[in-house]
């Protein structure tokens, strides 16, 4: 399976999604559906990937800029036929096998291609020892083969056509063995048939498949793969399929996750993305989503109802119920939540605290700090072994700017105060309860802005005789 090209066609309206956005843009547990296809194409070192795109083109085009494809516009999309002869147009060059992959078949394994490669080469049967296959493709049996192409075959077994479903007599729609679209063709051979593909059908479209009707009638070799995993191979067409895609893959993902040594507690309840990494001995409790580029270390415990979106956890790490973490790193040893809110650009150094209700966002911890309680930390630097009590609040925003607020190292803040940005609190220094902090504190000092307390002695006792007093009278005028 050397040195082949590829083909995706992804020019289809998706027109059953019912969408404004192009079908093969959706995302499926995390992951656009065409990244699937381009992904098992790069694994497998297709020399040239040409996609085939119509629909939403400019937006297909833009999303996968930074891969090595090759596209060409389909317009008008005259059917999957048509849509491979476009993409000849960047093969011209190649010679060899060409692969050709659905946009909206997405769960196909690179084992599966491999064994579609092995039945193409295989000297097709009553022919010569140089002769090799024409055409072949993946098929696969179904008790609900509704909206695929079946697969008819002759006396001998050998496939003889595909006919869709539109096109089926009432006996070839009982046929439950259906085409995959998945194909392996010899370039040669397409550059001579494609253009006898006609559009004599009820959809009055090219069809691909159409090429096996042709190979055949001029004797050449035409083979298939009859795969068992159905959702290997199943193309989604409209919303519901692409929920049924969503709980195949992500099955896959917890399976591979589980047997890689991590618990999961409920896999029913979990939502994990393609290609989030985690540690061996980490446990993930029920309704956890970890989405996009998530790394977790290993040793981790992730309670109930945690979501984690682009972030790095570092092991040994316990983040508590129903806390929301994005874009942000947590290190080694930390401790977050329950119901904590880490917001885009957080760096929490190893072994730190932060606790219920607290808000931080695009800071810096350092190593041992602890913030348990109650508090907003935004745009702060705030240094190793620091205390910041219950309430404590950086007012970051002067109502158009946004100020920092840096904290050195072995700081207290009391709680309930506030430090209005931008401000530097010294190494060392204390600041008492409920103060509002506007100025510097220098390090290993206290600062403190609150009134002095003042003590009324036998104040409340003087306010209860005054009132006892006042009832009486009113009760005399009576
Ligand atoms: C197709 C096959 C059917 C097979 C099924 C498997 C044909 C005629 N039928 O049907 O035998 O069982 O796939 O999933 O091929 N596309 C283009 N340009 C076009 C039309 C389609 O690029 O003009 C692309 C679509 O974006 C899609 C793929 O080709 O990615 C398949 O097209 P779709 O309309 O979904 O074909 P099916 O009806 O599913
Ligand atoms: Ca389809």
């Amino acid at each position: 399976m050397k040195n082949f090209t590829a083909i995706i066609l992804a020019a289809g309206k998706g027109t059953r999604m019912k969408s404004s956005t192009p079908k093969v843009l959706f995302p499926l547990a995390g992951k656009i559906l065409l990244s699937y296809p381009v992904d098992l194409l790069k694994k497998l070192k297709a020399k040239r990937i040409v996609v085939v795109t119509g629909h939403g083109s400019g937006q297909v085009r833009e999303e996968f800029k930074k891969d090595k494809l090759r596209f060409v516009l389909q317009s008008p999309q005259l059917g999957t036929g048509d849509a491979v002869k476009c993409a000849m147009e960047e093969l011209k060059n190649q010679s060899g096998d060409v692969l050709i992959l659905s946009g909206d078949v997405p769960l196909l394994a690179a084992e599966t291609i491999k064994a579609l490669f092995k039945v193409h080469e295989k000297k097709p049967k009553g022919k010569d020892k140089k002769s090799k296959n024409a055409i072949s493709f993946i098929s696969f049996i179904t008790n609900k083969p509704k909206g695929y192409g079946r697969v008819v075959r002759d006396s001998e077994n050998l496939v003889t056509s595909i006919v869709e479903e539109r096109d089926c007599l009432p006996s070839e729609r009982k046929i439950s063995e259906v085409n995959g679209g998945i194909y392996l063709a010899d370039l040669e051979f397409l550059r001579s048939n494609l253009a006898k593909l006609k559009t004599s059908n009820k959809q009055g479209e090219y069809y691909l498949p159409d090429l096996i009707k042709i190979a055949r009638s001029k004797g050449q070799g035409v083979s298939a793969l009859t795969v068992i995993d159905e959702s290997e191979v199943m193309g989604i067409n409209n919303r519901l399929e692409l929920s049924k895609a969503e709980a195949a893959v992500r099955e896959r993902i917890l399976k591979a996750l589980m047997l890689g040594g991590v618990t999961i507690t409920a896999p029913s309840a979990t939502y994990i993305d393609y290609g989030v990494k985690i540690g061996k001995d980490t446990v993930i409790s029920p309704n956890v989503f970890l989405k996009g580029q998530v790394r977790i270390g290993s040793d981790v415990i992730i309670e109930e109802g945690v979501k984690i979106t682009n972030s790095t956890i570092g092991s040994g790490v316990i983040i508590k119920s129903h806390s929301v973490i994005e874009d942000a790193v947590i290190g080694a040893g930390s401790e977050v939540g329950p119901f904590a809110r880490i917001r885009p650009g957080t760096v929490l150094s190893a072994s730190s605290r932060i606790g219920n209700f607290v808000e931080v966002k695009n800071s810096k911890v350092g190593k041992g700090t602890k913030i348990n309680h109650l508090s907003y930390v935004g745009d702060a630097l705030i240094g190793e072994d620091v205390n910041i009590g219950a309430g404590v609040i950086t007012c970051n925003y002067d109502g158009v700017n946004k100020h920092r607020t840096i904290i050195k190292d072995n700081v207290f803040i009391g709680s309930d105060s506030q430090l209005v940005a931008p401000v530097t609190i010294g190494k060392g220094a204390y600041i008492g309860s409920g103060s509002t902090i506007t100025k510097d504190v220098l390090s290993s000092s206290l600062a403190l802005t609150r009134a002095e307390q003042k003590n009324i002695k036998d104040w409340a006792k003087r306010k209860k005789a005054k009132k006892n007093k006042s009832k009486k009278n009113k009760k005399k005028k009576v």
